[in-house]
């Protein structure tokens, strides 16, 4: 029997424990041993990084940029589970993952980084995760939070996650639902909001599970807690998601099978009490940090640039494909394999992009995209149509709000909808720019602050960037690439 109170029964009592209005007034009351930095409600402006980016000229040579988040986040746990050890080499040594690095020590893995630049990551084995003595905290990142509530969900423990104002804003109700039908217990701010307490539960409930909404870190999630669950746990897509988490198990050994419909729905099955095998990774470049120089190689004239080593999997590369659509000249180079997933090197070239309606079924392939994506549907002729982005509005900041305001303030001309926005571009010629002494509000939104940075590279006046602290959560060295490929390192 599921011990679960249920997310609603929880967050009632919470709310009678003296969390008022707003964000929490005397959490203490209810979660004792948190530190301050938990209730954190914005951004320090003494310690904000501003920074104008300004038309530098064309982006050439060759360039490469670091590993993939997902899969990042994904070698580390999935390492940490398995018994032996697990070299990882392409790494993406940014915030969110350290996060993630820093979580599995608390729990018991023992994972470090070798002068080579190697990691190498002990696991403890799947069931044997320890009590971690302190709270998770998971500074800005949704993937560390969802995906170890998943896998805490099904050990005997208990475990505190908290993170920065941005996280703490995001909704967890998606993974409180799933993890309380297997048997976890949830204690969590109002509507299901970090600062969250998950009491796991061993052996779980095996479930089936239909995704609500199309989010990977749900399936991803379930499925982690599924690997310490007895019997077969299976997540339905109705709407197919990155899929790293199901290849990656599979690579570590686990028995995960997936069937495809004619509809697209795939249903995954996963067996328990797996063992997993440790092993030998190389995790390819990020796509969505390849996303900023692909774009900004197209809409600055005369750039001419080659990106190394990007990852291609088709659960993720759709913004490629919608750039070539709107006229952008993107050709694959050396397609290969890299660590069981589709890689090559992008040569992009400054095009004439033309705006075009995007194809809601797209959206999952791209859904981290769409803020670089609408700056270059600004730079180009005609109006670029998107629509189906719903999901965009519970990211690190509300991307589709917070994009049209920033877009606005550097001169381009946009229509907020509910569920998208409709840009008219210019048709080629620079951005006027954001006016002396007003900035870009990035929200503790990295892919807000590069996006931006990218449309301050076409602008006349330069683009001012409020805060560009947030860019090392996914791309610590954008700033440094940046300069390298526009001659200016
Ligand atoms: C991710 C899934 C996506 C994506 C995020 C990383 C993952 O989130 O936006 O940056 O690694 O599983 P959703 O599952 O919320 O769509």
């Amino acid at each position: 029997m599921p011990r679960s109170r249920g997310i609603k029964a929880t967050v009632q009592q919470v709310a009678r424990l003296a969390i008022g209005a707003g964000r929490c007034q005397k959490p203490r009351a209810i979660l004792p041993d948190l530190p301050e930095s938990a209730f954190v409600t914005a951004a320090d402006p003494a310690a904000m990084r501003p920074r104008r980016f300004t038309a530098q000229g064309p982006l050439t040579g060759r360039i490469r940029v670091p590993g993939d988040k997902s899969i990042s986040h994904r070698s580390i746990m999935l390492g940490a589970l398995a018994v032996g050890r697990t070299r990882v080499t392409g790494l993406l040594e940014g915030e969110d993952v350290l996060s993630t690095a820093a979580a599995m020590r608390a729990m018991g893995a023992s994972i470090e980084r070798l002068p080579t630049g190697e990691w190498v990551i002990d696991g403890v084995g799947v069931g044997a995760l320890l009590q971690p003595r302190t709270a998770l905290d998971m500074g800005n990142s949704g993937t560390s939070t969802r995906l170890l509530m998943g896998l805490v969900a099904s050990h005997p423990i208990t475990a505190t996650f908290i993170g920065d104002a941005s996280l703490s804003k995001r909704p967890m109700g998606r993974v409180i639902e799933p993890l309380s039908q297997m048997g976890a217990d949830f204690t969590a701010a109002p509507g299901g909001k970090l600062p969250l307490t998950l009491r796991g539960l061993s052996p779980a409930v095996p479930i089936t599970y239909r995704l609500p909404v199309a989010s990977a870190q749900v399936k991803s999630a379930i499925l982690l807690a599924g690997l310490n669950t007895p019997g077969t746990t299976t997540v339905i897509e109705p709407v197919p998601t990155r899929d790293h988490s199901e290849r990656m198990l599979r690579g570590f050994g686990a028995d995960l099978t997936v069937e495809s419909a004619p509809d697209g729905t795939r249903t995954i099955h996963l067996a328990g009490e797996a063992d997993l095998k440790p092993q030998t990774i190389e995790v390819p470049g990020d796509p969505s940090s390849a996303a900023f120089f692909v774009v900004a190689a197209l809409i600055v004239p005369g750039s001419d640039l080659v990106i190394e080593n990007v990852g291609l999997n088709p659960t993720r590369a759709a913004l490629f494909d919608v750039l070539r659509a709107m006229g952008g000249s993107i050709e694959e180079q050396n397609v290969r394999d890299v660590g069981g997933e589709p890689v090559a090197d992008l040569r992009v070239r400054a095009s004439t992009l033309t705006g075009i309606a995007v194809d809601p079924a797209v959206v999952p392939s791209m859904v981290d995209e769409f803020p670089v994506l609408f700056v270059a549907a600004a730079l180009a002729s005609g109006r670029t149509v998107t629509t189906g982005l719903e999901e965009l509005r519970v990211k690190e900041s509300d991307r589709i709000a917070v994009m049209r305001t920033a877009l606005e303030l550097a001169g381009a001309t946009v229509t907020e909808t509910e569920d998208g926005l409709i840009i008219h571009g210019t048709g080629g010629d620079p951005l006027p720019g954001t006016p002396d002494a007003s900035a870009v509000a990035t929200h503790l939104d990295h892919r807000i602050a590069m996006s931006m940075a990218v449309a301050g590279l076409a602008s006349r006046a330069g683009v001012e960037v409020d805060d560009t602290r947030p860019i090392a959560t996914s791309f610590p060295i954008f700033e440094s690439l940046l300069a390298s490929a526009t001659g200016m390192a």
